[in-house]
This record gives C-alpha cells, structure tokens and sequence, in this order.
C-alpha cells in the first residue's frame, strides 16, 4: 500500500494506472476510519483493480462554528485499517496545497445545498462537492463508493456528476449501523455515555415512520409530529429537523406516495446526529 501526500504525483499515477487498462474505485473519506467506511472500500475492492482511499479533513466544508479542528485525527489507525481492508494506495493532501493562498473556483450545488442539513449549515455542501470534484479531477476514478448515511451528500454527487458530465459512476451502499441500531459515524465518539444510550432514539425514530407508514399513515405531518414526540422523551435529544421528502429534489412531500426519504438531524447534548431512511410504501420492506 502506499501513502500518496502529493497531488501532482497522485494525479500521474492514476493516469498511468489507466493507461494500462486498471480501473480505479476511488473512496472519499474524512478518516477516523470506522465499519461504515470499511464497507465502501470492501466493496471498492471486489469491484476494481486498483482501490483508492482519500483521507482529507476538508476545510471547506465545515463552518466557522463547526468542528473542524477538533474533527477525529486517528492517521496511522486509519492506515493500519486500510492496509487490512485492500487499499492500493491511500491520498492524503494537505490543505494547503488543495486550497492554496489563491484559491477561487467552488462548485455550486443550488438549491439542492440549502435544503435539510444546508439550512443549518451553510456553504458546507458547496465545500463537499468543491473537494468531491478536485478528488474525482485528481484520482480519475471509474467509480467512486459513498454512504447512504450521508442521504443528501449522496443525492447532490450524483447531481454533480450529471450535470458536469464527469465519467465516473457513483455507487450509493448501505448505512452501516451499530448493534443497537444507531449509524455509525465518526462523531459518534464525542458522545458520553447517557448521549450514547439516547442516541439510539434517531434509528428508533425512523422505525417508528416506516411502521405508522406500514399501517397505512401517509401524512408526513402526523408522522413527524410523533417522531418528535418519540425523540423529545430523552432529556439530552433536541431535534433540529425532521422531513420526508423527495428523493429527486429533496423537496417535502405533502403526501406520501411513492418511495420517499426520511432524514433527520437530532443534537445529542452538543453532538449533531444525522441518520435517514428510504421508504416505498408500495413495497414490503
Ligand atoms: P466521511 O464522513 O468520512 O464519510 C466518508 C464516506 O463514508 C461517506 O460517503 C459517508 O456517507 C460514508 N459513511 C459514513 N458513515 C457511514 C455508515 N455508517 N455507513 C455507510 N457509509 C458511511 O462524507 C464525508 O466524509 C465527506 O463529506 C467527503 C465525502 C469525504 C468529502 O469531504
């Protein structure tokens, strides 16, 4: 396995790499590696010849207010994972050299980026698909591997990739949970003990809609309400939203009718949780 830190370097190889008929699966992580990301490279693995990890806390993306400095740095477990998982090769830019004194150029996502978490956090999928794009520039993959956990993040790739016409397909895998059912996240680690046991009210909360949905409750307003309620009993959870909307626009849904997505941001003592689920009232689940 290799350490990449240099973009031009990382950029010539993969190149090379393709000029031979490799294909590349590339995925972008933050590090603070866990189970979650584990599943996109195994998949990543089966899929290419030669897989990629990205490993950059991207500036960009996180808010004046946000945890950006204090973001899990665990580099040399993440290697160590990696390495046991059949990465290739792991890139691991600096910010300064992705955003250097002069940087300008942001990819703008539009409305798509102000909907749900957007709204309260301004700019950061304007810097998620700003860094997605330098890395699909960068490492030329065949096919790049995110999390559903991440429903909106997911939703506005694919848009990107669409609308820019980049050559890379985007592969959406499964949100990986822990044994009680709460998603695994890198944040998840700021969590004390009474916030982890609450925690797992945002995977109950989802539950809860898919069997008011499985009754025959198709009103978002109703089963919102009872989310909340459900949420609100622990003294730690405060929700910040709960929508059900499209999964196209993101846009809310005033009934439920077809397949639709159920997202949530929910503070946990000072930790903000996200976690989703996609329903299709038509199908059995
Ligand atoms: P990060 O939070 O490190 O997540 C990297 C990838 O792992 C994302 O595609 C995310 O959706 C996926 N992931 C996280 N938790 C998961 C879980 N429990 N189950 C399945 N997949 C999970 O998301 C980012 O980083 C950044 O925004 C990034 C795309 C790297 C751009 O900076």
């Amino acid at each position: 396995m290799r350490i990449i830190r240099n973009i031009r370097q990382m950029s010539f190889l993969a190149r090379k790499l393709r000029l031979q008929g490799k294909t590349i699966g590339l995925v972008p992580t933050m590090g603070a590696l866990h189970r979650g990301h584990l599943s996109l490279i195994r998949k990543a693995r089966k899929e290419n010849d030669i897989v990629v990890a990205s490993i950059f806390v991207n500036p960009a993306q996180f808010g004046p207010k946000d945890d950006f400095k204090k973001y899990p740095r665990h580099f040399s477990q993440d290697v160590r994972l990696c390495k046991a998982s059949g990465v290739d090769i792991i890139f691991y830019p600096q910010a300064i050299r992705m955003y250097p004194g002069n940087y300008k150029t942001y990819v703008d996502v539009g409305e798509l980026g102000g909907l749900l978490c957007g709204r309260f956090r301004p700019g950061h999928f304007r810097g998620v698909a700003t860094v997605v794009t330098k890395l699909f520039n960068i490492i030329v993959p065949h096919i790049a591997y995110f999390g559903q956990k991440d429903a909106q993040q997911a939703v506005i790739i694919e848009k990107i990739v669409d609308d820019l016409n980049i050559p890379v397909r985007i592969k959406i895998m499964p949100t990986v949970r822990e044994e009680d059912g709460l998603a695994m996240s890198s944040r998840n680690a700021y969590l004390n003990q009474r916030e982890r046991s609450d925690a797992v009210v945002l995977s109950r909360a989802l539950n809860l809609a898919k069997n008011l949905i499985a009754q025959g409750n198709r009103n978002p307003t109703s089963i919102i309400r009872k989310m909340r309620q459900l949420i609100h009993k622990n003294k730690t959870a405060r929700v910040q939203y709960i929508s059900i909307v499209n999964l196209r626009d993101l846009k809310p849904l005033d009934r439920i009718s077809g397949k639709a997505l159920i997202a949530l941001a929910v503070l946990i003592g000072k930790v903000r949780l996200i976690d989703n689920m996609i329903i299709d009232p038509n199908k059995r689940n």
